[in-house]
């Protein structure tokens, strides 16, 4: 090579790496089979009960699988899956209300996942959240917060992603909802990670009173979207379960794209969580708790004296389906 095509080369090379790709991605179409379904009464059995110490402040217990089974905070049938909290317990003292949370055993990296979704928990006091991550090496291999709530749930459901420093979802989306915080850097705003607000259609009564619907939670290399579909709109594709191709779905309620952010370094190892958590770091907030929620008093004495407020806090699943691309 003479000596200019070499130093033009080497400027080409160093100009290409000096400048980070700032392209929208393409999302263009994947083949996607079905790995795993998560259904039926054996549903609960591809779960670990997590009955460890709430990290995040909860005044929640959560129990293991014989408790819960045996006070029947979660129940499985032919076509449904419950996790609830105990509504009945008058006054569960300083260990907290008893709760559930439950972890795949199951781990991923990338894939297709539908959530079909008959209630969401509501009531205050309550936080209730379906996402994923790998708590063992978080914040490392990343957290992506599905569906996140908290007390009444009428502000709608929140999105987010959190990560360690690099990821941020600044630059073109193509999504409904709303974006609130661009940075997904845990150490960036005190947590707030990169979130997306969807209305109130999304979370909670509304969502429940339609009969719920599907959450569709796409990640891939090019980026991690999420759709809603209320049951009088599920696509097609969606309904008959045999080959589910998001690009026929229209755009996503959320939109993260890889511009900004490499995704398969982010995130990676991610087991499916769901849990119900009381007060804590999210639904104690007096910004939360009383201001948006309008709920009476403080969080961890209205958790503990209102047994009965606890009716409607339950997840009920029809099933969780996971597709990978072939
Ligand atoms: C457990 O909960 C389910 C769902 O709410 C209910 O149908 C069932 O009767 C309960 N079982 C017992 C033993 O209470």
């Amino acid at each position: 090579m003479g000596s200019m095509t070499a130093l033009v080369a080497t400027l080409m090379l160093w100009s290409s790496m000096a400048l980070p790709a700032q392209a929208y991605p393409n999302y263009a179409p994947l083949q996607y089979r079905l790995r795993d379904v998560y259904d039926g009464p054996s549903f609960f059995n591809h779960f670990n009960y997590y009955s460890g110490k709430d990290p995040t402040d909860g005044y929640v217990s959560y129990v293991n699988k014989l408790s819960a089974q045996s006070l029947n905070l979660t129940y499985a049938t032919s076509n449904t899956a419950i996790l609830r909290v105990d509504a009945s317990t008058p006054n569960p003292g300083p260990k907290g209300r008893q709760s559930v949370r439950i972890e795949s055993q199951r781990a991923y990296d990338s894939g297709l996942f539908l959530f079909d979704i008959a209630h969401t928990p509501t009531g205050c006091g309550t936080w209730p959240a379906l996402w994923m991550s790998d708590t063992l090496n978080w914040p490392r291999n990343g957290e992506i917060d599905i569906i996140e709530s908290h007390n009444t749930g009428v502000q709608g459901n929140e999105i987010s992603l959190h990560t360690l420093g690099g990821c941020s979802m600044g630059g073109e989306r193509r999504h409904t909802g709303s974006a609130v915080s661009m940075d997904c850097d845990i150490a960036v705003g005190g947590n707030a990670g990169c979130a997306v607000m969807g209305d109130s259609s999304t979370y909670g009564a509304d969502f429940n009173a339609r009969g719920g619907g599907v959450y569709a939670l796409e990640i891939r290399d090019a980026g991690i979207r999420i759709w809603v579909f209320h049951r009088d709109s599920m696509p097609l594709d969606i309904a008959n379960g045999q080959s589910p191709n998001p690009s026929s779905w229209g755009a996503p309620l959320a939109d993260f794209p890889g511009t900004n952010c490499n995704i398969k370094s982010h995130f990676r190892n991610l087991n499916i969580i769901v849990n119900i958590d009381l007060c804590g770091e999210y639904a104690a907030m007096a910004s939360h708790y009383t201001q948006m929620s309008g709920c009476p008093g403080s969080c961890a004495d209205f958790v503990a004296t209102n047994p009965g407020n606890f009716n409607y806090a339950y997840w009920e699943f029809r099933s969780i389906r996971v597709y990978q691309a072939v």
